[in-house]
Formats: C-alpha cells, structure tokens, sequence
C-alpha cells in the first residue's frame, strides 16, 4: 500500500524536494461542474448515495483525471460524515446544503457524543479510500481529508451552514466549556479517521478548516489552532519517504501562518486573501505550502487565466529564495458548479509549463 505512485511530485513537493514541474490539483476537482459527474449524480439519485457507494465514490474521483493533467487525486466523500456517524442525521435539502436533523446545542447533547466505529460506522470510506488505490494503479497519490474540529462544530452546532455563526459564538462565549468538550471529541474523531484512511490506503492528508477564518484571532487560537496542533502532533504518519504529509488547509488562516508553521504539519494550505510569497517568507521554509488563486480566476479568460497562474508560481518562488521547492499549486478554496472545465484544463497545463522553464 506505500508504494511510490509514478508522479510523486506532490508527495516530493510536500517534502520540500526538487521537482520537474510545480504539482498541482484543484480542490473539488470533482464536483458539478463536469457534465461526466451531473451524469453519475442523476442515475445515483443524490450526493450521499454517490459519497455512500464506493465505486461510485472512485467512479467520480476518477473523472476529473480523465480530463486533466492532475498530480494528486482527492478521495470523494464529504467533511460531515463523521458527525452523521456521530448519529446527528445529515442530510442535503435542495439549493441549502447540507443539514442535520439532531444538532447539538447544550454540554448535555455534547456529553452524550463518541467516536464513530471506522471500520463499521465509516467503513463505506474506508472501502471507497480502498476502491479509490486499486483503480488509480499507482498513477497519482491519493489525498484523504477530514474537516477540522472547529469546522465540523460549526456545523453540528448551526445545523447546518450559516452566515454570522451566531448559535456557536454564543456557546463560545457563555459556555466556552462545553465548546471545547465538543472540539475534544472531534478531535479525538478526526484523528481516528484520518488514521483510518492512512491504514486503507490514503497517501496524503488534508484537513479543511474551512470557518477558522471567522474567528477573531484571539478566539481562533483558543478554539481552532490547539486541535489543529493537536492532529498534527498525535497523527502517526511514518518517516522519510513512507511518510503520509499532512496539510492544514484554512480559509483565512493568513494572521495565523507562523503558529500553523509550528504546529508539526507537513503543509499549510492558504487562500488568495494572502501572497504566497509573504507565505514562504514567515513559513521560513518549515512547511511546504499549498494554493491560492482565487477560485474565480476560473471565471476569467484563458489568456487572464495563464497569466494569474503565472503571477502565483513567480510570487511563490520570489518568497522562498528564487526555489519552486515546497509549492503545491492550487485554487485558494473550493471549485463552483458554473465554472468551465476547459478553464482548469488551461490553467493544469499552464502550471506545469511554465514551472518547467
Ligand atoms: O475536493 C474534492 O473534489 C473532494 C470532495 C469534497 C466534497 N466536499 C464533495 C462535495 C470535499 C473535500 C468536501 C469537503 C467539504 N464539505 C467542506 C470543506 C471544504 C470546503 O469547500 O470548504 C465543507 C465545508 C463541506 C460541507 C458541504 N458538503 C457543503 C457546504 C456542501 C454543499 C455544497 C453545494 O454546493 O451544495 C456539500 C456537498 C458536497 N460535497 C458536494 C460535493 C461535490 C456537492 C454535491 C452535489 O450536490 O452533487
């Protein structure tokens, strides 16, 4: 199960070693956007049967390979199947995202809270994270993921997603206890998962932390950043060349890229909100970094589409010592329905020709 794929530029990349092009991938790669999966989607009936069903889970991780020149492929699943297995009834309502039916609002819903069996409870992620190994054929690495425990408590406590998070501050400030019960059993979750998905065959893996960026920092570094540097010190992920990279991904993470450098994660994902050259320089070369363009960059046309690819590869390696070391390319946050695939063609062959001069 550790062998190495036959493009580990990623894997090098999260390593800090040379590599013959910048890697890149696309955060939902998979997605709408591509007729290929509206298609699987309409005959699996809903996201859940897809994510449910492993080789319809491999299926749609697969299509976005087909097409493009990817460097790593991304397990299909979600971030909120582990409190759906926590018993909190997840589910998708048309145009609203998703929702649980049983949030947990009060310390006595957050007592009553375990970690999930993943090998019974999460055992159709394991057998996609499985499916997903065998047919890639060591082609590209597989990232497996997780939501952060702070992110996976703004669902559960909101119910589903929401714009001032005002259920969860509230809990923060009148019951801050209670919070962090809640942020140490989704930790003690994500870990295991994580874990779960390493053992099943996951070479990478990526935690999305996606709402830390709607904490003050004085808030974030009490309720988002201690469970961050908790999974990246307790996550076993082996040594040298067998080793499993982490990243921390966080939307609006850019106050916070010191202490995330620190933290013993092996990559820190940023979004556009900063450069990555100013990344690489308060990183100082402890961690790889991934991103950032902005998502909507794939709205512009192919030639403005190049030309920002461009501006971030020579942003990045300006801030880390004229070097491409240490760089996964990547969008700053998630791919939307409405953008066009021959857009991320463009911008996947861009980034590795012009990374190769
Ligand atoms: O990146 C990938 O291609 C892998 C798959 C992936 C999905 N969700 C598939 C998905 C990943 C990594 C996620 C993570 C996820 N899920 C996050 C963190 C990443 C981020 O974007 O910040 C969050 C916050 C969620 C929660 C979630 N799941 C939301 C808000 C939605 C609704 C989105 C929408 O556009 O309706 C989902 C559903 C979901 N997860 C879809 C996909 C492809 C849309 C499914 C569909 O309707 O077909």
């Amino acid at each position: 199960m550790s062998s190495t794929p036959a493009n580990d530029r990623f894997l090098r990349a999260l390593r800090r070693e040379p590599v013959d092009r910048t890697p890149v991938w696309l955060m939902r790669q998979a997605g709408r956007y591509l007729p290929e999966y509206r298609a699987t989607r309409a005959k699996a009936g809903s996201f859940l049967a897809m994510a449910k069903n492993p080789d319809i889970a491999c299926e749609v991780t697969l299509q976005p390979l087909r097409r493009f020149d990817l460097d790593a492929a991304i397990l299909f699943s979600d971030i909120l199947t582990i409190p759906d297995a926590m018993g909190l009834g997840l589910h998708f309502v048309e145009g609203e995202g998703p929702k649980f039916r049983d949030p947990v609002r009060d310390a006595a819903a957050i007592a009553k809270l375990g970690v999930p069996d993943m090998e019974t409870e999460l055992r159709y992620v394991m057998d996609a994270v499985r499916t997903i190994r065998r047919e890639l054929d060591d082609k590209v690495p597989l990232i497996g993921f997780s939501g952060s425990p702070w992110t996976l408590a703004c669902y559960m406590v909101e119910g589903g997603g929401s714009k001032d998070f005002a259920r969860i501050k509230a809990l923060a400030l009148n019951d801050p206890k209670a919070l962090h019960a809640l942020l140490s059993v989704n930790t003690d979750a994500v870990i295991a998962y994580l874990s779960a998905q390493r053992a099943a065959g996951a070479q990478a893996l990526q935690v999305f932390d996606t709402w830390g960026g709607v904490l003050s920092p004085a808030m974030y570094r009490e309720f988002s950043l201690p469970y961050l540097t908790r999974i990246a010190r307790e996550l076993e992920r082996g040594e040298g060349d067998a080793r499993t990279p982490l990243i921390l991904f966080g939307k609006g993470n850019a106050t916070h890229l010191e202490v995330l450098a620190d933290s013993g994660t092996d990559g820190v994902g940023v979004d556009w909100l900063v450069e990555l050259g100013e990344a690489a320089r308060r990183t100082q070369g402890k961690v790889a970094l991934q991103g950032n363009l902005d998502p909507a960059t794939l709205y512009g046309s192919p030639d403005a589409i190049r030309a920002q690819a461009r501006n971030a590869l020579d942003n990045y390696r300006d801030g880390n010592g004229g070097s491409r070391e240490g760089h996964v390319f990547n969008l700053g946050h998630g791919m939307s329905p409405d953008m066009n695939p021959d857009h991320v063609a463009v911008l996947v062959d861009e980034v590795h020709a012009y990374s190769a001069r």
